[in-house]
């Protein structure tokens, strides 16, 4: 398989982080949040092409900023996102250009993403299947019920917490999109798309190491989890 685009989606506002700063340009580790990504992505010569979603109208100021300094082996574009995680991917996907059969999409909240686990999401891409990196629920998981209540609790056996990199079949994901898009349908992420139109979606085993960095505690955890793997302030 050599024909797989990809799209990193990193438009949001990080709120629940509030940092001065977008998200994707947080410092983690003396890189931004996004560099990270861009680089666990970089290696793999069967990504023909490759678009990042920004905060629209700073496409030039983040090439200058993220992109440039890293001296990337392939080429990136940038494309300005959309108000919702999926208005951004949606962008994405109607800025590829090329003629890729194949789709990753992948948030740059997820910069612990290893080269390891991408590699299995294309192997089972290249097996035809739609897939998703997934973790089985290790907690205990209950509803919320009135005020401080629990309301009761539900079958853990039976979860997932879904990941990203995520990889798609591109007409599939295309149609899913369009679909929802006409049937005002909001998921949150591509694969709920696919499911909701009766399209299979298979699962890996995800990394525990790629959580997306959501509130401040995550940043000192990230920050913790490349150290221990040899990466210090300097040198990604
Ligand atoms: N994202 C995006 N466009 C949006 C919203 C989100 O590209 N309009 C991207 C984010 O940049 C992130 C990924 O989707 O890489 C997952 O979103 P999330 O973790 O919720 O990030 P934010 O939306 O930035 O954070 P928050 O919800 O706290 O504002
Ligand atoms: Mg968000």
């Amino acid at each position: 398989m050599n024909d797989v685009g990809l799209i990193i989606v990193a438009a949001g506002r990080g709120e629940r982080l509030g940092h001065p700063e977008d998200k994707a340009l947080v410092p983690l580790l003396g890189h931004p949040l996004l560099a990270w990504s861009l680089l666990a992505f970089d290696d793999f010569h069967q990504i023909v092409e490759r678009v990042v979603v920004v905060p629209p109208g700073r496409e030039d100021e983040y090439l200058e900023q993220v992109v440039e300094p890293l001296h990337l082996q392939r080429d990136v574009d940038l494309v300005g996102g959309g108000p919702e995680r999926q208005d951004s991917v949606a962008n994405g996907l109607d800025a590829m250009t090329g003629k890729a059969h194949w789709v990753v999409v992948h948030d740059a909240a997820r910069p612990l993403v290893t080269p390891e686990l991408i590699g299995r999401v294309l192997q089972t891409l290249d097996g035809g299947e739609c897939v998703v990196p997934a973790l089985p629920v290790r907690d205990s998981v209950a509803r919320i019920g009135f005020e401080s209540w629990l309301k009761g609790y539900m079958d853990r056996s039976e979860l997932l917490a879904v990941q990203t990199p995520q990889g798609f079949h591109r007409p599939v994901l295309e149609y899913a999109h369009q679909r929802a898009k006409a049937e005002h349908f909001r998921g949150t992420d591509e694969a709920s798309l696919l499911l909701r139109i009766n399209h299979p979606v298979s699962w890996i085993e995800g990394e525990v190491t790629n959580f997306k960095i959501t509130v401040p505690g995550d940043l000192e955890l990230a920050e913790a989890v490349l150290r221990g793997r040899g990466f210090r302030p300097e040198q990604p």
